[in-house]
């Protein structure tokens, strides 16, 4: 047994929040992968008639593959329920993400969101929040954002990919990983983050989750909201 035999049943135990005729977020990363692979199952077999709503394009892919019907963001109102990873979590249900560059996607989702499930393993469980944070940035505010979060006590970084080439998001922009060391105020950081001109969004999210599923390394998973 392993994180991914949990993640994987946990995925299926998730789909307990799905109704027929729901608008579903997905997210993206691998526990967003697994409870869509879990989705289509019940898709195929008829049992719901869904509509699931992408944060990008590896999880477009991915449900396409799965027969899961797609709609944009724009084109709905709200989301019934947004399923999604997370990079790690605090004892209070704040929750950095962005990890694979859909920040920005994913926050609008759960921001129209009814309900938000969160799944992911043991290993990002914290008390205070600890990793460096990605906020994505428009291109040519590249050096006066670095400017400013250095000032708020930061240390970014250009996200890149192999061979030095920037890390450029679905959305044009570029992600700066912010090393903030503890967080012991997470609301207050995100704001000031935010506020930086040319910040399109900070990989702090500080909508607390309704369901948070938390997989462990023998396979087993639990709700801990
Ligand atoms: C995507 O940008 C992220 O927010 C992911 O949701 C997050 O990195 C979790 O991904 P995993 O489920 O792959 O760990």
């Amino acid at each position: 047994m392993s994180f991914d035999d949990a993640i994987e049943a946990l995925s299926t135990d998730a789909l307990k929040f799905v109704s027929d005729g729901q608008i579903l977020g997905l997210g993206s990363g691998r526990a967003a992968t697994a409870f869509v692979k879990s989705l289509s199952r019940l898709v195929r077999a008829g049992d719901v008639d869904i509509r699931g709503v992408p944060t990008s394009l590896q999880i477009k892919m991915a449900a396409q593959l799965g027969g899961i019907p797609l709609v944009e963001a724009d084109q709905v109102g709200c989301i019934d329920v947004v399923f999604d990873g997370a990079d790690q979590i605090d004892s209070q249900g704040f929750v950095i993400k962005g990890g694979g560059g859909a920040l920005l996607r994913e926050n609008i989702l759960i921001g129209m969101a009814e309900k938000v499930v969160i799944m992911a393993d043991s290993s990002k469980f914290v008390t205070n929040l600890a990793r460096p944070v990605p906020v994505e940035v428009h291109q040519l505010a590249r050096t006066s954002a670095i400017q400013k979060i250095t000032d708020l006590g930061g240390r970014p970084s250009l996200r890149k990919l192999e061979r030095g080439y920037p890390f450029i998001t679905e959305n044009g922009n570029i992600i700066l990983d912010c090393d903030f060391g503890t967080i012991t105020e997470p609301e207050s950081l995100r704001q000031k983050i935010i506020a930086i001109p040319g910040v399109m969004e900070c990989g702090i999210f500080t909508r607390i989750p309704d369901v948070i599923y938390m997989a462990d390394i023998g396979g087993r998973f639990e709700t801990i909201v």
